[in-house]
């Protein structure tokens, strides 16, 4: 069913309140197909969750949310098994499935909201994971052509928080099916320090696959706001990764800047450091209107993420995610890059 000129407001975690046009699930590859026969020439976006965007307008065009669901084992053997998800299925019901079944891999990555189709859009990680380390392949449809290509891990082009459908395939396919491979034998990655602590502070030595996302999940929890309460999309920008030299200049100043090794010459830093730095952490504006008052910001106990009280429009988060960029460039000659997809 098509629906004319709805609120996308509960379709984004930052609830936006914009309308789109025309609106539709799709639940198969076949009901896809047919709706972009209908919908020739018309402006397109496909949605999952909705927690990776930040709507700046009205959406004049057709807005499609993915509910292409299943997940099934398609091959195994000894060590390995390859589990099969539809996209339109919620990251963290895929990553349960993975722990009940005893398959790890995803762990790390509990808890991120979203679709597993828009998981591999931008490779996300989060505690030492990213999704190439357990990505096989996926199914995506062409628009243009209307046929599925299949994607395999080198020809994703995976980067840290980029995939090859946010750069040069942007806006061309639609991902359906996304394979990974998961390991039976519980090779779990603990070197993330927060995670070795809330282990160690539970008591727990050897841990399970659950006991690692219980870990995360925790950690998760005491430091990122809730969509359901409070309206984010998670990291508004990328940590950026610098030239040593200009790091050198930054600890020169503030001794106790954070970094991370990133390849010969180069260094990553927090960019909810430098933008706690800069003074703007648990910044709050608030503005009248009419009867309400509206309230957004930067939260109180991550810098990075850009926060709606309710009622703040897109383009007012954005214009506070331009001035902190701006702030940031001033202050340490570091030109940071909104992770956020702003639509
Ligand atoms: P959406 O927001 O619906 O879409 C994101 C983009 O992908 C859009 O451009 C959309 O058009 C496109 N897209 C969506 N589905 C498809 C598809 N099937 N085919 C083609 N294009 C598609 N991310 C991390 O990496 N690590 C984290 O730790 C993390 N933590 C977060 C915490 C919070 C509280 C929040 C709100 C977000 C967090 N995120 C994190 C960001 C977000 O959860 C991920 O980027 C997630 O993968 C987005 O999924 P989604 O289905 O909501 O995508
Ligand atoms: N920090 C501050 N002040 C803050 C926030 C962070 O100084 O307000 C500094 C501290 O030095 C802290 C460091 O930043 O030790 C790292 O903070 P944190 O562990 O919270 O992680 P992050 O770098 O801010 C990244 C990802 C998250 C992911 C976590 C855990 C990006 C852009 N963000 O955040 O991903 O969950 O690591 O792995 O890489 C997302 O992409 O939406 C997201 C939430």
């Amino acid at each position: 069913m098509i629906s004319e000129n709805i609120s996308l407001k509960p379709y984004n975690t930052f609830g936006i309140d914009v309308n789109a046009h025309f609106f539709s699930t799709f639940d198969s590859v076949e009901k896809l197909g047919q709706l972009l026969k209908d919908f020739q020439h018309v402006p397109l976006l496909v949605l999952g969750g909705g927690s990776n965007i930040l709507m700046t307008k009205h959406f004049d065009g057709l807005v499609l949310r993915n509910e292409i669901k299943g997940i099934e084992v398609v091959s195994e053997n000894e060590n390995e098994v390859i589990v099969k998800s539809g996209a339109g299925e919620v990251w963290h019901e895929f990553v349960l499935f993975c722990i009940e079944n005893g398959f790890a891999g995803v762990e790390n990555l509990s808890l991120i909201p979203g679709s597993v189709g828009a998981s591999p859009m931008q490779n996300i990680g989060a505690y030492g994971v990213e999704i190439k380390q357990v990505f096989e392949k996926l199914e995506a449809f062409e628009i243009e052509t209307g046929t599925t290509h299949t994607f395999d891990n080198e020809a994703c082009e995976f980067g840290y928080r980029e995939s090859v459908f946010k750069r040069k395939l942007k806006g061309k396919f639609i991902i359906t099916q996304v394979y990974f491979k998961l390991s039976k034998s519980s090779a779990l990655n603990t070197t993330y320090g927060a995670i070795e602590t809330e282990l160690k502070s539970n008591g727990i030595e050897n841990p399970t696959i659950k006991d690692v996302s219980d870990a995360v999940i925790a950690i998760r929890r005491s430091k990122l706001p809730d969509p359901k309460e409070i309206g984010n999309a998670g990291s508004f920008f990328k940590n950026p990764v610098i030239d040593e030299s200009r790091f050198l200049e930054i600890r020169s100043k503030f001794p106790e800047a954070p970094s991370y090794p990133a390849g010969e010459g180069k260094v990553k830093m927090p960019a909810g450091w430098l933008i706690e730095t800069a003074g703007w952490k648990g910044k709050t504006i608030s503005k009248n209107e009419g009867n309400s008052e509206a309230k957004y910001g930067v939260h109180k106990n991550q810098a990075l993420v850009l926060v709606n009280y309710g009622g703040a429009t897109g383009t007012e988060i954005f214009d506070l995610s331009t001035n902190i960029l701006k702030s940031i460039s001033n202050k340490f000659g570091v030109e940071l890059e909104r992770e956020v997809n702003i639509i």
